[in-house]
C-alpha cells in the first residue's frame, strides 16, 4: 500500500503518521498568557535536537476541526517562556485530561489536579508530579503552514533542568529503570517504558564493528540467523583466532558438528555473548 499525502484526507494522513512515527516522547508544556493565566497541555510532536545549545522543539498544530491555533502556541509567542515537563506513568491519566480543549484562560493545572510550583528563571509553573522539568526560553517559532493540521515549531532553549532525586542512581545519572516514562503511539495507544519493554544494545560507536558484509557467507546464509543476529555478529572488532575457537568448541564438545555449532551460536547470541558465538562458528 502507498499513501500519497495529496490524495488522502487530513484525518487519514494524521492517523498514518501518528501510527508509524512512534513511540513519541510527550512534552507536557506549561505556559502563561500575557495576563498571567496558567496553561498546561501535552504535545507529542516533540523531541530534543541539540545539546549545545540545549534545544527541545515541540509543535502545537492548528486544529483541523476548528481551524484555530492552540493556546500554548499563542502563549509561547506572547511570553516567550515554556516549562517542559516529562510524562511518567503515574500522571498519564491527568496528562490526558489536561488535553481537553478548555477555553483560553482555563487553568489545566486545576482541571487535571496537578500541582503548579514556581520556576526559578521563567514565569510558567512546573508540574510538581513530573520528575523532570525543563525551564525554557523560546528562541524561535516557525509556522509550517496556515491550514488545519499545520504545525508550529516552538524552538525552546533549556535554561535549567530540575531532576527529582528519586529517579537518580548512585552516580547521579538518570536511572532508565526508575523513571517510568510513557510515550504516545497511534489511536488511543501509549507505551510504558519499564520492565520487559526496556532492553539494551551496546553502542557500536565504542568499537569499530567489522560489519555484516565481512561475515563469511557460510555463516551469513544460514537461515537460523535473523537480521538482529547478523547485526550482533557484525558488531565485533576482530574475528577470534582459530586456536581460541578450537579450544572453545573442544570444551563444549561440538567440534565438526555444524548443526550443533549453529544451535549453540544462536543460544549464545540470545545471551549477547558475541565473542563466544563467533568461536563456535569459525574453523
Ligand atoms: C498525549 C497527547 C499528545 C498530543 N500531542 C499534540 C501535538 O503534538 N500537537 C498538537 O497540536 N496537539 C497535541 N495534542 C492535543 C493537545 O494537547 C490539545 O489540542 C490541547 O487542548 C491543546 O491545549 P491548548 O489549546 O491549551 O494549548 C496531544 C494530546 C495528547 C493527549
Amino acid at each position: 500500500m502507498k499513501v500519497n499525502p495529496k490524495e488522502v484526507s487530513l484525518g487519514a494522513m494524521h492517523n498514518y503518521l501518528l501510527s508509524s512515527i512512534g513511540p513519541r516522547p510527550i512534552c507536557f508544556a506549561s505556559t502563561i498568557d500575557a495576563k498571567g493565566n496558567k496553561n498546561l497541555s501535552p504535545f507529542s510532536y516533540f523531541n530534543v535536537f541539540s545539546t549545545q545549545p540545549p534545544i527541545a522543539i515541540f509543535s502545537p498544530a492548528k486544529s483541523g476541526r476548528t481551524l484555530t491555533q492552540k493556546d500554548t502556541y499563542h502563549n509561547a509567542k506572547e511570553t516567550r517562556e515554556v516549562v517542559i515537563n516529562v510524562v511518567t506513568h503515574d500522571i498519564v491519566q491527568q496528562m490526558s485530561l489536561s488535553s481537553t480543549a478548555y477555553a483560553k484562560g482555563v487553568d489545566e493545572f486545576a482541571k487535571s489536579g496537578l500541582t503548579p510550583i514556581a520556576s526559578e528563571l521563567v514565569k510558567p509553573f512546573r508540574v510538581k508530579e513530573s520528575p523532570i522539568q525543563l525551564e525554557c526560553k523560546v528562541r524561535d517559532v516557525i509556522e509550517l503552514g496556515d491550514q488545519g493540521g499545520s504545525g508550529n515549531l516552538i524552538i525552546c532553549e533549556i535554561l535549567l533542568m530540575h531532576i527529582d532525586e528519586s529517579v537518580l542512581d548512585e552516580n547521579q545519572t538518570i536511572d532508565q529503570t526508575k523513571i517510568d516514562l510513557v510515550g504516545r503511539m497511534g489511536g488511543d495507544y501509549y507505551v510504558r517504558a519499564n520492565g520487559d519493554a526496556l532492553f539494551t544494545v551496546p553502542k557500536p560507536i565504542r568499537n569499530l564493528g567489522i560489519g555484516v558484509d565481512q561475515i563469511p557467507d557460510k555463516i551469513k546464509n544460514e537461515s537460523i540467523f535473523s537480521g538482529n543476529d547478523l547485526g550482533m555478529l557484525g558488531n565485533i572488532e576482530a574475528i577470534p583466532s582459530s586456536e581460541d575457537a578450537k579450544a572453545f568448541k573442544n570444551e563444549l564438545g561440538i567440534e565438526n558438528d555444524w548443526s550443533s555449532q549453529l544451535t549453540k551460536a544462536k543460544e549464545l547470541l540470545a545471551e549477547e555473548k558475541i565473542e563466544e558465538a563467533w568461536k563456535v562458528l569459525i574453523d
